[in-house]
């Protein structure tokens, strides 16, 4: 089979050559991002590797398909870039990642909240500096405290066993209770509650039409006082401006994020010599009790290995058997 990879980062290939030497599948990598215009690099491919900013709607998929492209399989589990009703039209087979590495998302989630509680990222430039003056470093013990998590699947639940470690208390949100996260001591919640009553909130749903701008202006306003919030969901749960309002008036003391919603005009590259032509995330960088990753949540070594393993796997199910279990549904 011959597979455009889009998208591809040097790290991509060097995981997805380590675990091609079973598959012996042709492999192309597109440094590029998958649009309506570098869909036509697709020419003689009979599958193509997507990942979370490609483009991947009815427009796309239609080239894909006229190019002969058969199979579509995403290298990660999120999937809101899809037009899955036009795939299904265009008879076009997506399979994705469901679960590669759930703790890997849970820990750099857990690395966020506690760098932005004890602030460890300014106290190792004070240190350089022989600055040891604690002043503006000051913490909470999460021993004791409430964690709000929306949604409760792979990655909620792996996040919620690291902060039962902690002895935290745990409240979720999600229209379908987990009995592991019950068995853990968690409790099920309305938002309304969640918001009221959460010291930290944590974000673990997937992004679709009804929890675009799940926290906006109205939520942020239900929140404690001196809320904590945590992202490493995707961009568009959050409405960037309600955020920085919610900075601005001191109801959020913290930020942390992963993801953000204009993400795919910046994230997987260096632009450290451009001029960043966005306001908002400028706005967000100049605060200092927000703290932004690009998107790096999954980005372990275990993750990777699994991730091109069951790529490939995907794949092989597809053309061997026509069906594959990682195949996503238009009602998933
Ligand atoms: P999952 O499918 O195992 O769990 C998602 C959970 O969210 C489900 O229990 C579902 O019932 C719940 N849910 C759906 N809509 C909801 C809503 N409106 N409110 C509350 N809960 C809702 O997915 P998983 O593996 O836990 O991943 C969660 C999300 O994490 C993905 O959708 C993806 O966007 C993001 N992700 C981020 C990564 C990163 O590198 N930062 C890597 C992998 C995933």
């Amino acid at each position: 089979m011959r597979i455009a990879v889009f998208s591809a980062q040097p790290y991509d290939k060097v995981y997805f050559e380590q675990e091609n030497a079973h598959h012996q599948q042709t492999l192309v990598y597109f440094e590029q991002r998958l649009n309506r215009t570098t869909a036509t690099l697709c020419q003689n491919f009979d599958a193509v590797c997507a990942f979370v900013n490609d483009e991947l709607n009815a427009e796309v998929l239609t080239q894909l398909k006229s190019q002969g492209v058969r199979y579509i399989a995403l290298r990660c589990a999120g999937f809101n870039n899809v037009d899955l009703a036009a795939a299904k039209t265009l008879n076009l087979p997506v399979v994705r990642v469901p679960a590669y590495s759930p703790e890997s998302v849970a820990e750099h989630t857990i690395a966020l909240i506690m760098t932005l509680n004890r602030k460890t990222h300014r106290a190792f430039n004070r240190v350089r500096e022989c600055n040891f003056a604690l002043n503006g470093l000051l913490g909470f013990n999460l021993h004791g405290k409430t964690v709000g998590l929306i949604g409760t699947g792979q990655i909620g639940l792996a996040t919620a066993k690291i902060l039962n470690g902690f002895g935290c208390k745990l409240l979720a949100h999600d229209p379908y209770e987990n009995a592991d996260f019950i068995a853990l001591g968690g409790q099920y919640c309305d938002l309304a509650t969640l918001y009221q009553q959460a010291d930290i909130i944590s974000l673990h749903c997937p992004l679709s039409a009804e929890s675009h701008h799940l926290i906006n202006a109205e939520a942020i306003s239900q929140m404690k006082q001196g809320v904590m919030l945590i992202n490493t969901s995707r961009g568009g749960l959050v409405d960037t401006h309600a955020l920085i309002q919610g900075l601005k008036s001191r109801k959020i003391s913290a930020l942390g994020l992963d993801v953000y919603e204009q993400e795919s005009q910046l994230f997987f590259h260096d632009h450290s010599g451009e001029i960043i032509d966005d306001e908002l995330f400028e706005r967000l960088l100049s605060f200092p009790n927000v703290l932004i990753t690009g998107h790096q949540g999954f980005f372990t070594e275990d993750a990777l290995t699994q991730i091109a393993l069951t790529t490939l796997n995907n794949l092989d199910q597809l053309e061997r058997q026509q069906t594959c279990p990682n195949e996503l549904t238009q009602n998933i």
